[in-house]
């Protein structure tokens, strides 16, 4: 428990509680689509499996759970679980970082060697249907109860505008909020996914549900795939008027 409010707890409170007028959120939706802050995808985790993967990650003990980030306290009561990706979470933490494109990253490390380190074929599955150029990272990204990120932007300089890490929630009771700039909360549905501009627009998360929230966000590159880049364009013309 956090015993007396920090600057960046007034800062959340300051960011999620901003009131977007119409007119601003419609300037935002109204940008080319890469520059968008966030895109619902036009696939979906089917409900039986999206079922199966949450009672299946509910059943892993606790102590698999890990959290790093550089900074010491954001985000606040997260923690993660790598499904597929490289052995060393904190090597690729830093190589993410670091790396100036998606060429420079893989002679930063060993991506031939990534492989599933935890095994959940309904996570493989749905996986194996977003079109892309090689995968990096399927990690858990759950809230704990309280969870917060706090307001910031995402530092990957190798993922441009849309062609960013996709972020699928898998449970979202009332109280979890995620918002971004301009346009306020992301409209979350279990089970279906949505590519996340975090590196261009600042975004923030709380969990006042009561309950461990969770998610998985796919890290990989996807930059000049063309059938990604159709499923971008089917999605924009799907949820462009409902964002
Ligand atoms: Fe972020």
């Amino acid at each position: 428990m956090i015993s007396e409010y920090t600057n960046d707890d007034y800062i959340l409170d300051r960011f999620m509680n901003v009131k977007w007028t119409e007119q601003e959120r419609n300037e935002v939706l109204g940008m080319p689509l890469y520059d968008l802050p966030y895109l619902p995808l036009d696939i979906k985790i089917p409900d039986n499996d999206l079922a199966s993967i949450v009672e299946k990650i509910e059943s892993i003990d606790e102590s698999n759970f890990f959290f790093y980030c550089q900074a010491n306290i954001m985000p606040y009561n997260s923690e993660k679980l790598v499904f597929y990706g490289p052995d060393n979470y904190k090597d690729f933490w830093i190589q993410t970082r670091d790396a100036l494109s998606h060429e420079h990253f893989r002679e930063l490390n060993d991506v031939d060697n990534y492989k599933w380190q935890i095994e959940i074929p309904e996570i493989k599955d749905f996986v194996s249907t977003i079109p892309m150029n090689e995968l990096y990272m399927v990690e858990c990204r759950n809230s704990k109860i309280d969870g917060k990120a706090y307001v910031h932007r995402d530092r990957e300089k190798m993922y441009k505008g849309l062609n960013n890490r996709i972020f699928v929630p898998l449970t979202w009771d009332d109280g979890n909020r995620f918002a971004i700039t301009g346009l306020g909360d992301i409209k979350a549905e279990p089970g279906r996914p949505f590519v996340l501009n975090g590196n261009s627009w600042h975004h923030g998360t709380v969990n006042t549900s009561g309950k461990r929230r969770l998610a998985i966000i796919i890290s990989s590159n996807t930059h000049g795939c063309d059938k990604f880049d159709e499923l971008l364009k089917r999605s924009y013309k799907k949820f462009v008027d409902v964002m």
